[in-house]
C-alpha cells in the first residue's frame, strides 16, 4: 500500500472513530456507533499492517500476533460476566499501559529510530520516549491494583501511608531529576539507568494513586485510567510517529477525561479529591462494601402478590434498577411486567442515575438487551422532579442511588451526591435480599421510612412472582 493510501485510510479511519464517539453518546444510536468503531479499527489495522511502516518480513509476525490476541480477547469476552466488566476494561488499559512502555523501550534501543536524527530533534525523540514510558507504566500498574481491587483480589479501604502526599512530590522531582540525566546521556547505555529508575517510580506511584482511593470512587478511576491508557497511545503514537495513534489516543484521552469529570459531577467529589485519595475513611466512614453496616429501625416487609396489587392500582409508575438487577439478570423480567402495566394503561418510566450498577451505562445496555423502548428510560435530572406524582417507585437491587442520607446528613460518606427521591412517591418499593448496604458500605434510611416497603428476596424470583399474579 502507497503512503498516500495509508494517510487517506487514516483520516477516513479517524472520521470513523469520531462518529462512533457521537454515536455512543446516545442509547438509540450506539448500535451504529460501536459499528463505525469496527470499521475504523479494522481500517487502521489493514493500512498499518500493509503500509509502508511495515516490512514483508514483518507480517507474518503481526499476524500471529493478531490471531493470538484476537483469540485471547474473544475468549475473555465472550466468558466475562456483565458485572465483571469493569475488571477487564482495568486489565485492557494495564495492556495498553504495558504496550506504551514496551514500545518505549524497543524505540530507544533501536539504532535505526534515531538515524539521522541529532540536536533540539534527538531531544524532542528522547523526551517522548521518556513521557511516553512515564505514562505507560502509571497506566499499567494503576490499573493492575484497579483490577485487583474491583476483583476483590486487593481490600477496597483506601491504603493511607504517612506522608504520602509528600511521597508522591519526591517521586515527581525524582522523574524529573532522572529525565535531566536521561536527555543528557550520550550512549544508550548511560541512557538505560536513569529509564529504569524512572520506570519503577512510576510503577509505583501507579499503585500508590490507586491503593490511596476507597472503594467509592473505584468507578471514577476506571474512567481516568480509560483516560490514561489514551494519552498512553497518544504517546506511543508520538514514538512510533503514526498521526492515527496519536489522534486516537487523544480521542480516548480526552473522552475517557470528559467522562470522569461527568462521574465526579455525579457523584458529588472534585477530581482532586477523588485522586488525592482517602475518601471513607472519616468518623461516618462505612464497612466493607455489600456487608454490615447495622441497621437502625423497623422496616415494613410487603409480600409480591401485594406489590402486583399496588401496580394494578397505580397510573404512575416509576422504575430504579441497580446492581441488585444486573446480579438477579432480571431486566427481561422487569420489562414483561412494564408490558404488561402498560397495555393497562399505567405510565411506567425508568429512572437511571448515572452510577447505577458497576460501570457507566450499565442499566442502559440491560435495559436496551432486555427490549425495554428507549422513550419511556429517563436520566435521574429528568423526572426526579415526578416522584411526588408517582404512585409508585419501583427500586430493584439498587440502595446507594436512591439514598436519602446523601441530601440529610452532612456526616454521611455519600453527603452531597445527587439521588434519585423515590421516597417522595406515594409509595416506594425497595426489592433486595436483605439489609446488606451497597457499594458505598453505608445504612439507607430509606428503608425505614412509613411509605417505604421491603420487598425481600431475589430481584428475578421476587419479579417472576409479582409478574405472575399480575396475570392473575
Ligand atoms: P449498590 O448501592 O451497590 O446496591 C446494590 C444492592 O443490590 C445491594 O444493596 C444488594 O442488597 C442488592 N442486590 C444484590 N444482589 C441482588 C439480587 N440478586 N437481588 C436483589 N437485590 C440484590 O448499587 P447501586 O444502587 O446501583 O449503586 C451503585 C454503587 O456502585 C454506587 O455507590 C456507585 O458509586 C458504585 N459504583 C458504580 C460504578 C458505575 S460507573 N456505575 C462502578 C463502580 C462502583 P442485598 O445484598 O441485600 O440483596
Amino acid at each position: 500500500m502507497s503512503a498516500s493510501l495509508a494517510t487517506v485510510s487514516y483520516i477516513g479511519a479517524t472520521i470513523l472513530f469520531i462518529l462512533s464517539l457521537g454515536g455512543l453518546s446516545n442509547q438509540e444510536t450506539a448500535r451504529r456507533g460501536n459499528l463505525y468503531g469496527m470499521l475504523g479499527m479494522a481500517l487502521a489495522v489493514l493500512a498499518t499492517v500493509f503500509g509502508p511502516q511495515v516490512t514483508a518480513a514483518g507480517i507474518p509476525w503481526i499476524i500471529g500476533a493478531m490471531v493470538l490476541g484476537g483469540a485471547i480477547g474473544l475468549y475473555a469476552a465472550r466468558t466475562v460476566q456483565m458485572t465483571q466488566m469493569p475488571e477487564l476494561v482495568a486489565l485492557m488499559h494495564s495492556m495498553v499501559g504495558m504496550a506504551a512502555v514496551l514500545v518505549g523501550y524497543a524505540t530507544y534501543v533501536d539504532p535505526e529510530a534515531t538515524k539521522g536524527v541529532e540536536g533540539a530533534a534527538h531531544t524532542i525523540h528522547a523526551m517522548e520516549i521518556y513521557i511516553g514510558i512515564f505514562i505507560g507504566a502509571i497506566t499499567f500498574s494503576g490499573s493492575v491494583a484497579a483490577f485487583g481491587k474491583l476483583s476483590g483480589r486487593i481490600g477496597g479501604n483506601p491504603l493511607l501511608l504517612p506522608a504520602r502526599h509528600w511521597m508522591n512530590l519526591a517521586g515527581l522531582l525524582a522523574v524529573i531529576y532522572f529525565g535531566r540525566l536521561f536527555l543528557q546521556a550520550e550512549t544508550i547505555e548511560q541512557g538505560m539507568f536513569p529509564l529504569f529508575v524512572m520506570t519503577a517510580i512510576a510503577l509505583l506511584f501507579g499503585i500508590h494513586m490507586v491503593m490511596a482511593i476507597g472503594g467509592a470512587d473505584m468507578p471514577v478511576v476506571v474512567s481516568m485510567l480509560n483516560s490514561y491508557s489514551g494519552w498512553a497511545a497518544a504517546a506511543t503514537g508520538f514514538m512510533l510517529s503514526n498521526d492515527l495513534l496519536i489522534v486516537t489516543g487523544a480521542l480516548v484521552g480526552s473522552s475517557g477525561a470528559i467522562l470522569s469529570y461527568i462521574m465526579c459531577n455525579a457523584m458529588n467529589r472534585s477530581f482532586i479529591s477523588v485522586i488525592a485519595g482517602g475518601f471513607g475513611t472519616t468518623a461516618a466512614a462505612p464497612k466493607a462494601a455489600g456487608g454490615e453496616a447495622e441497621p437502625v429501625g423497623e422496616v415494613n416487609p410487603i409480600l409480591a402478590a401485594e406489590t402486583a396489587e399496588l401496580l394494578r392500582e397505580a397510573k404512575h409508575v416509576i422504575i430504579v434498577p441497580g446492581y441488585g438487577m444486573a446480579v438477579a439478570q432480571a431486566q427481561h423480567t422487569v420489562f414483561e411486567i412494564t408490558k404488561l402495566l402498560r397495555e393497562k394503561g399505567v405510565n411506567v418510566r425508568f429512572g437511571i442515575h448515572p452510577v447505577a450498577g458497576r460501570m457507566p451505562g450499565h442499566m442502559n445496555v440491560l435495559l436496551a438487551e432486555a427490549r425495554v423502548p428507549y422513550d419511556i428510560v429517563f436520566e435521574m435530572d429528568e423526572l426526579n422532579d415526578d416522584f411526588p406524582d408517582t404512585d409508585v417507585a419501583i427500586v430493584i437491587g439498587a440502595n446507594d442511588i436512591v439514598n436519602p442520607a446523601a441530601q440529610d446528613d452532612p456526616t454521611s460518606p455519600i453527603a452531597g451526591m445527587p439521588v434519585l427521591e423515590v421516597w417522595k412517591a406515594r409509595t416506594s418499593i425497595v426489592m433486595k435480599r436483605s439489609m446488606a448496604s451497597g457499594y458505598a458500605g453505608v445504612d439507607n434510611p430509606l428503608f425505614y421510612k412509613d411509605n417505604n416497603r421491603m420487598l425481600f428476596g431475589d430481584a428475578k424470583k421476587m419479579l417472576d412472582e409479582v409478574l405472575v399474579a399480575l396475570k392473575i
